[in-house]
């Protein structure tokens, strides 16, 4: 067996975006397109000999081939170790545990996240650092640069290795071991939670749903929730991953884990509920009649994070990207600790985790995780959910309407309108921005202006500077208005359009979100022009 030397040409269009490369399938499938992208990876890092990795996906079609493909490519190139997850599965944040755990000098992970999966559908490549964590942009730019140029990759001609076997193999000398997906992540969970605890409360006839979409953590919230902490048989569902997700659309927002809606605010509906979307990373949690918005979580979490054992030594501090709302900001204010406002990406947070400045991170499109990795974690948020559930005996409204009543409420949505013409979108956002000089001052919706901006970030670790991050229209009265395109997509462009509004209390604390921002969603309509520029007047996702 030799490693060959494959001539190929630039392929236009590999720039990873949020979170690495996402195509759509038969694109990764086509001729030396996933090998130019990961002959760049290698390259952009200078080179993978002797270098030990991770790889996993979350499963989805063509997850097993571009795997076998990989792990060829890393073999020529010379690596000397891939630890990979069994059947080439993992979930994003295991996948980020193991490169920390061993140490490895990277990882990659093959997944289009909460895209849907299928021949037609969606497919990407990711590489993340040594520290666990998503490349930075130097890293990523640096992939985009040479696959510009790129003449030639290099790849095995052994024959695929059996992914399915758990063990130990070689691949033309590199050693390719072949480990459980989820051991090794379960066993970190019991460091960070008080299984114990959570096991009485289960044992005490606590009920609970986890929707695993036909994706990733349906073996890991099996082997975690129901064989280690005595959750009832059958708390998981679609719980068995498939390569098309089962047709589902693994995003765990109320728009698309609407089964999981239901049952939440159905007659007889368990005491808690969560879902985890394609690769295991976000998280959406409901209590029985109560959707908890993410940014809501994210304080709730910060606020009670000390019940674990895992965090029982308090937070160093609480970072958000910039359109989560300011609910952790008046948790973080209350404890005394660091506040940190990002660009959205996760990404962003490696540094703050990295430094000690921030032991929990959030996002408003659910995500949330802590330092124990350096990737959002869905089943960690479950667990500490779970967790301080187990301590306070409470129910997850009776939780929410604490925290409101010590910290005030902010109301919070956001509303996204999906495949818009990429020309009309840009057009819009193009004259959004050209406005905001004008905006300070004005009046709209009995609210005034006070404040427009396109978020810039300068990283506090490294002085790194991100520009252009999403523009912000601030009210005098504390509500907020952010727009930006989406990131995340493959097909035309979505508008991301986020709002928010703070009610002090102690009065209007329980009003329905969509009806308390209702000024502010006006406001934004007019402000941007959506209906002018797109035709859309209603969202296709409402958070
Ligand atoms: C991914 C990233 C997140 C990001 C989210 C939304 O999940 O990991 O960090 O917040 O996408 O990104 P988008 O650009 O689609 O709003
Ligand atoms: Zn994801």
């Amino acid at each position: 067996m030799t490693a060959l030397t494959i001539a190929t040409q630039p392929i236009a269009g590999q720039k990873p975006g949020t979170s690495g490369l996402r195509k759509k399938t038969p694109v990764f499938m086509g001729p030396h397109y996933l090998q130019n992208f990961v002959q760049a990876i290698f390259d952009a890092i200078g080179g993978a000999a002797g270098k030990t990795f991770v790889l996993g996906g979350d499963g989805r079609y063509f997850n097993d081939s571009a795997a076998q493909i990989i792990l060829k490519m890393a073999a020529a190139n010379g690596a000397s170790r891939v630890i990979v997850g069994q059947g080439a599965v993992l979930s994003t944040p295991a996948a980020s545990h193991l490169i920390r755990l061993n140490k490895t000098d990277g990882g990659i992970i093959m997944s289009a996240s909460h895209n849907p999966g299928g021949p037609e559908e969606d497919f990407g490549v990711k590489f993340n650092m040594g520290n666990g964590g998503p490349a930075p942009e130097a890293v990523t730019d640096a992939m985009y640069a040479i696959t510009q140029t790129i003449a030639e990759y290099r790849i095995s001609d052994a024959p695929d290795i059996d992914l399915n076997a758990v063990g130990r193999v070689t691949l033309d000398g590199m050693v390719v071991d072949v480990v459980d997906s989820v051991t090794d992540y379960a066993a970190l969970m019991e460091t960070l939670f008080d299984f114990p605890a959570i096991r009485a409360m289960f044992a005490g006839g606590f009920r609970m749903r986890f929707d695993a979409m036909c994706a990733v953590t349906g073996p890991y919230g099996t082997e975690i929730l129901e064989n280690r902490l005595g959750a009832a048989p059958g708390t998981v569902t679609h719980g068995t991953p498939l390569p098309d997700f089962g047709g589902m659309h693994p995003d765990p927002n109320p728009t698309w884990a609407h089964e999981l809606m239901a049952e939440m605010f159905g007659a007889d509906a368990p005491d808690f509920g969560a879902a985890s979307d394609g690769d295991g990373d976000r998280n959406m949690v409901v209590g029985r009649g109560i959707y908890v918005s993410p940014s809501d979580s994210l304080a709730v979490l910060a606020a009670n994070a000390h019940l674990a054992p895992g965090y029982a030594r308090g937070l160093a501090g609480v970072a958000r990207s910039m359109p989560t709302s300011a609910a952790a900001d008046r948790v973080a204010d209350a404890l005394g600790i660091g506040k940190y406002e990002t660009p959205t990406g996760w990404k962003f947070f490696g540094n703050l985790l990295d430094a000690g400045k921030a032991t929990l991170c959030g996002e408003e499109s659910f995500g949330t995780g802590s330092d124990h990795v350096r990737e959002k974690d869905g089943l960690w948020a479950v667990l500490l959910w779970l967790n301080i559930l187990a301590v306070r005996q409470q129910t997850v409204a009776q939780i929410l309407a604490e925290h409101w009543a010590q910290f005030g409420r902010n109301y919070y949505s956001r509303h996204d309108f999906e495949a818009i013409a990429t020309d009309k979108a840009d057009a819009m956002v193009a004259a959004l921005r050209a406005s905001l000089t004008t905006l300070p001052g004005r009046e709209i919706e009995g609210m005034q202006i006070e404040a427009a901006d396109d978020f810039a970030y300068t990283d506090p670790v490294d002085g790194s500077t991100s520009a252009r991050q999403g523009v912000r229209i601030l009210f005098a009265d504390g509500s907020r208005i952010v727009m930006r395109l989406s990131g995340t997509g493959t097909e035309g462009a979505t508008l991301r359009v986020y709002l928010e509004r703070y009610a002090p209390g102690p009065e209007g604390l329980d009003r329905d979100p969509q009806e308390a921002l209702a000024p502010v969603i006006r406001a934004a309509h007019a402000l941007a022009d959506i209906a002018g520029f797109t035709g859309r007047t209603t969202p296709d996702v409402i958070t």
